[in-house]
C-alpha cells in the first residue's frame, strides 16, 4: 500500500527512513509533481468555465478531524433551507458522505416520507475535469457544491482547495492540529511559520488573487469539543486567535461533542430532520442550535425558504410494516 502510494506520487526516498537508511533527505521526484504547483493549478482552473454554485470545500490534511460529519450535517442544513445542493464526496475509499446521504434516500423511502435531500457523487476519476462534469451533470445551476477532501494531500486535493469559495477547515482542540495550520513558538506564543496545509492554502490563496478569482473565505472550526478540557482549550484558542492573524483565516464556533453528531448517520439523519417524522423522540434542541451557529458563522446568507427542496424526494408508497420496523429501529438508535 505504501509502495504504492510512493509510486503514484514519485516519491524518491533518500532520507533515513527503514527504507533508505543513511541519505540525508526526502525529495518529491519532479516527474508526478512539477505541475502541482499553485500557478499550474489556478491557471487551470481560469481556462475553464466559471462554476455558478458557491463552492464549500471540507478540508484538512490531519485526517479523522470531522470533515464529513460537518459536510453531512452542512449539506443536510442547506437543504432545509430550501436551497438547492451538489454534494461531491472525494474519498473514493471511505465515502462517508455519500453513503450518509444514500442512507437519507433510504430512509425516506422506508418511512414513506419527503426529505429535503441534496444530489450527490463520489468523484470517480481523481481530475478537475471529472469534477467539472459530476458538478455539472448534477446541478450546474444549484446554489451550493459541498465538497468533502479526503485528509490527505494529493493533486485533487490541491485542486477543491483552490476552487473554493468557503474553505472550512474542522480542527480538534490541540496543538497537534494547529501545527498543520501554523507553528508557534512555545515560549513567547508568536506564530513563527505556516504549517504544511497553512501553506497550501496560502500559496493557493495568492495565486487566485493574482487571476483575479476572488478571495477564498477561509474558517476554521473547532470540532468534538469537550466542555471538561476549558484549561486546554483556552490555551488552544489563544494560539488559533494569533494563527489567524498570521494566517487571513475566520475562526468559527465550532461543534461539542456530541453523540448527535454522529448517532443518525445509519439512518442519513440530523437532528434537523426528526421533526419531519411522525412519532419521533424530540429533537436535541442543542445540536441543533450548535448546527445553525455553524451555518452562521459560515456567511452563506441562507435565511430559510420555502423547503423547496424537499419535493425533490416525493413520499414513497411503503407497506405499513416495513415504516413501523423502521421507525421503532430509529427510535431505538437514539
Ligand atoms: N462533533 C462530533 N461529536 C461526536 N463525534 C464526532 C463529531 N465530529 C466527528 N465525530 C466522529 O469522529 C470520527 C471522525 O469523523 P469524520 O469521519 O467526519 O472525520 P474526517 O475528517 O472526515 O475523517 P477522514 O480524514 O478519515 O476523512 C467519526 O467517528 C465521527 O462520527
Ligand atoms: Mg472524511
Amino acid at each position: 500500500m505504501i509502495d504504492r502510494a510512493k509510486q503514484a506520487w514519485g516519491i524518491v526516498l533518500t532520507g533515513n527512513s527503514p527504507d533508505n537508511r543513511g541519505g540525508a533527505r526526502s525529495t518529491i521526484a519532479p516527474r508526478a509533481f512539477e505541475d502541482e504547483v499553485p500557478r499550474n493549478i489556478v491557471t487551470e482552473i481560469v481556462s475553464r468555465p466559471r462554476l455558478h454554485p458557491h463552492i464549500i470545500t471540507f478540508a484538512n490534511e490531519k485526517g479523522g478531524v470531522g470533515k464529513s460529519t460537518l459536510a453531512f450535517h452542512v449539506t443536510v442544513a442547506l437543504a432545509h433551507a430550501g436551497r438547492k445542493v451538489v454534494a461531491i464526496d472525494l474519498d473514493r475509499r471511505q465515502r462517508t458522505l455519500e453513503r450518509g446521504l444514500t442512507y437519507r434516500g433510504g430512509t425516506a423511502s422506508n418511512l414513506g416520507i419527503a426529505l429535503p435531500c441534496a444530489q450527490y457523487a463520489v468523484l470517480d476519476q481523481p481530475s478537475t475535469a471529472s469534477l467539472y462534469q459530476t458538478i455539472n451533470r448534477l446541478g450546474g445551476d444549484a446554489d451550493f457544491v459541498v465538497l468533502d477532501a479526503a485528509g490527505a494531500d494529493s493533486p485533487i486535493f490541491r485542486r477543491v482547495v483552490a476552487l473554493a469559495d468557503t474553505l472550512i477547515t474542522p480542527i480538534n482542540a490541540s496543538f497537534l492540529d494547529l501545527e498543520l495550520l501554523g507553528r508557534l513558538n512555545p515560549v513567547s506564543g508568536i506564530p513563527e511559520s505556516a504549517g504544511c496545509f497553512g501553506q497550501t492554502v496560502s500559496d493557493l490563496r495568492r495565486e487566485k488573487l493574482a487571476h483575479q478569482l476572488g478571495r477564498t473565505d477561509w474558517v476554521v472550526v473547532k470540532n468534538r469539543v469537550r466542555s471538561a478540557e476549558k484549561r486546554h482549550i483556552g490555551r488552544v484558542d489563544q494560539a488559533l486567535e494569533r494563527l489567524s492573524v498570521a494566517h487571513d483565516f475566520r475562526i468559527g464556533q465550532g461543534l461539542s461533542e456530541r453523540v448527535a453528531f454522529r448517532e443518525l448517520f445509519q439512518f442519513g439523519l440530523t437532528h434537523l430532520d426528526l421533526d419531519l417524522i411522525p412519532g419521533m423522540t424530540q429533537p436535541q434542541a442543542s445540536s441543533r442550535s450548535e448546527i445553525a451557529a455553524l451555518i452562521a458563522d459560515l456567511g452563506l446568507q441562507v435565511e430559510p425558504r420555502v423547503r423547496a427542496s424537499a419535493a425533490q424526494r416525493p413520499a414513497a408508497r411503503v407497506l405499513k410494516q416495513t415504516r413501523e420496523n423502521f421507525r421503532a429501529a430509529l427510535n431505538a438508535s437514539i
